[in-house]
Order: C-alpha cells, then sequence, then structure tokens
C-alpha cells in the first residue's frame, strides 16, 4: 500500500469513526421523501412526450454540442431559451451554465473583484463557497438570515458589496428575509445575488421564484435558477443585466472551458419551462402536500421542526448515529427520507430532511407524519 493510498485511506477511516461516511447508493424505490423533483417533472410523462417531440422536430440538432459555447457548441436555440428564460422571470438577459454548481462558481469567482467584499449567510450552499473561495475578492460570513448582522458587516465593507443568499436554503428549507435585505442593499448601494435553486417551481405565481413572487427582480444584481430541481430536468442560468451576460461570457471559467450542453438538454429545459406554464396545478398540488404534512405533525414533532414555507421540512434530531438510526427506522417502514448529519450541518443541529413532493400521495404523508411520531 503506497503512503498516498493510507493517506486516504485514514480519511476515510476518520469519517467512518465519526459517522458520517459518505456511500453511494441506489435509490431503493421508497416512498420519495428525499429527492428534489419537488413536481414529479422528472418522472411526468406528459413532459417526456414532449421532449421527444421537440427532439424530433429538429432532425438537424446533435447528439452532442461538439464543444464549448464559445467555439462550436453555440446555436440560435440555445440564445432564444436563453432570452425566453430571462422573459419568464423577468430578467433582461440570462446565460445557462451546466449545473448550478458551475453557475455559481463562475458567478463568485468572476464578478467580485480584488478590494470588493462578499457578505455571505453563513449557510449558503457549497457551490457559493466555491465560488467564494476562487475569487480575489474580501468574503465574510453573516449571521443566517439576520438582517442586523448583515448591515452591521455592509457598514465595516468598502465601496464595492455583494450580499450571497439562497431564497429557500437547501438544508432548512427556511426562506431569506429577501425583502428587507433587498431594502438594506438598496441603502447602501450593495449588489444583492440570490440563489433560487428550490424555489424555482415553488415560490412566485408561475414558479418564477421568491423574488419575483416578492415583486424584487429590479433589486436583485444577480439570480440563479436551477433546472435540476423542480423542473426535472439539469443545468442552471443566471439572470441579469446584459452587461452581466457579456461579463460572464468573458471572464466566467466554468462557462468558457466546458463543453456546452447538448441539444436534449436545452429541448428539456425548454420543454419543462413550457410544461410549468401549462400545469400549474403541480405547484398547487405540491403546496397542499406542504400544508397536509404541517398539520399533521404531532406537536413532539413540531417543536422539532425548523420553520418552513418551502418543500423541505426538517426535523432535527441531535446526534449522527440518533438521526442515522431514526431515518433507518423510517426507510424500513417504507418512506425514503435521509438524515443529514454533521459536518454537513453544525453538530446538535442534525436533521431528518424531508422533501415534499406533488406527487406524494394523502396515504404516504401521513404515514410519513405517523412514523415521525415515533420520536417523542
Ligand atoms: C442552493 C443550491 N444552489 C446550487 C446547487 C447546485 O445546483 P446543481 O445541482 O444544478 O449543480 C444546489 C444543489 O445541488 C443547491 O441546493
Amino acid at each position: 500500500m503506497s503512503e498516498t493510498e493510507d493517506k486516504l485511506r485514514h480519511a476515510l477511516e476518520e469519517r467512518e469513526k465519526l459517522g458520517s461516511l459518505r456511500e453511494l447508493r441506489v435509490s431503493p424505490g421508497l416512498a420519495d421523501f428525499c429527492s428534489n423533483d419537488y413536481l414529479g417533472f422528472s418522472r411526468a410523462e406528459t413532459l417526456r412526450e414532449m421532449i421527444a417531440e421537440e427532439v424530433r422536430k429538429h432532425p438537424e440538432s446533435k447528439s452532442g454540442s461538439t464543444g464549448s459555447r464559445l467555439i462550436s457548441g453555440n446555436s440560435s436555440y440555445c440564445e432564444e431559451l436563453e432570452s425566453f428564460i430571462a422573459g419568464f422571470h423577468g430578467s433582461q438577459s440570462g446565460l445557462i451554465f451546466n449545473s448550478g454548481y458551475d453557475a455559481n462558481l463562475g458567478l463568485f469567482s468572476s464578478v467580485p473583484q480584488r478590494n470588493d467584499t462578499i457578505l455571505y449567510d453563513k449557510l449558503v450552499h457549497a457551490s457559493i463557497r466555491d465560488g467564494i473561495r476562487l475569487s480575489h475578492a474580501r468574503a465574510f460570513s453573516f449571521e443566517h438570515n439576520d438582517v442586523e448582522d448583515l448591515e452591521r458587516r455592509i457598514k465595516s465593507a468598502g465601496s464595492s458589496v455583494y450580499v450571497a443568499v439562497e431564497s429557500v436554503y437547501s438544508m432548512d428549507g427556511d426562506c431569506a428575509p429577501l425583502s428587507e435585505m433587498a431594502k438594506l442593499c438598496r441603502a447602501y448601494g450593495a449588489n444583492l445575488i440570490v440563489d433560487e435553486a428550490h424555489a424555482t417551481g415553488v415560490f412566485g405565481r408561475k414558479g418564477e421564484g421568491l423574488a419575483a413572487e416578492l415583486g424584487l427582480t429590479r433589486d436583485v444584481f444577480a439570480r440563479v435558477h436551477t433546472f435540476g430541481k423542480a423542473l426535472g430536468t439539469h443545468g442552471a442560468v443566471v439572470l441579469g443585466s446584459e452587461t452581466l451576460r457579456s461579463y460572464l461570457i468573458n471572464f466566467a471559467r466554468s462557462f468558457i472551458y466546458t463543453t456546452a450542453l447538448p441539444f436534449h438538454s436545452l429541448a428539456a429545459i425548454r420543454c419543462a419551462y413550457e410544461y410549468l406554464l401549462a400545469d400549474q396545478e403541480s405547484m398547487e398540488r405540491l403546496a397542499e402536500r406542504v400544508a397536509l404534512f404541517k398539520r399533521n405533525l404531532t406537536d413532539g414533532v413540531r417543536a422539532r421542526i425548523i420553520e418552513s414555507q418551502s418543500a423541505i421540512q426538517c426535523v432535527v434530531v441531535p446526534g449522527n448515529a440518533e438521526v442515522k438510526s431514526f431515518a433507518h427506522q423510517i426507510q424500513v417502514a417504507g418512506y425514503d427520507v435521509r438524515p443529514i448529519m454533521h459536518p454537513t450541518v453544525p453538530a446538535g443541529s442534525e436533521r431528518l430532511r424531508v422533501c415534499l413532493h406533488a406527487f406524494n400521495t394523502e396515504e404516504e404523508i401521513l404515514g410519513l407524519t405517523n412514523k415521525l411520531g415515533m420520536l417523542t
């Protein structure tokens, strides 16, 4: 065994000791309470047929995009799609990235410059943190959803300030106080950047996201919407001004140095948006399912719930071993709920993360809330 292999094995053993070793599993086919497929689009037969039809309508399309957008991978189809998506979300322009991870990496690593300041909520997604790590700007975190702490930090920051938040936090499910934050950013001339990954298709009259629902589209410097969650496909878009789009095309390395999405993916994204426009029932059904879940919690479980209006509802079960064992009992009963452990979340706030979907049946939801009641 080489020295390098020894080091790797040691790191894995340390993880195992902490009870936080990650392992890949094939989905066991239980009732889905863990995926990001909030509206059930990834499994919708109608959407699948729409995508097949869109591909048939473009016999000239290739299986692969053949290169980066700046070389051979661009198409008028992709540019039209970007305009269509920007229009849907009420933005001047949009630039598609291969994933939400790439979008955040490209945006945060390239836009804030040396001597600028990035203030980020301490719970923002790893993709934002990684983008910030690649940036030359100074970066400080502020307390989660704490507008006063944010104001203190904006006051002591320099001239060019970027504020990074998620509209719905992926590990807690709660929403950022976007209106207050937008007001603050306006008052101090800071640039607000909102990751709408878990709000796309969930908030807004037609699923445009939380900034749109709150009438804040003009107050936000950039928004990131991902397609791999409620839209059931893959990829992401950065929305903002035409200038921002041109800047990203020139400076965002995760956009420049990668093969563009193939036609099939673009067709799937286009159809997912059209399906969202045509099928408002899924959004309504999702809201009903969330309400049903919350209504049926026992008082004991309700006391452990992290307050959330989104499709992500978390029940705090402190301790890696405890949350893992409880998740296992629930899985054995047929419900695919995953434990979120330390170090993904702070020690003591380990949790069961329940993702609700428009397709979860009432019976499944009542069965799950019943099982969760074992906690008390
Ligand atoms: C808040 C947030 N932003 C960005 C991403 C990354 O998006 P993608 O999965 O498309 O890379 C995720 C999840 O994956 C997320 O939860």
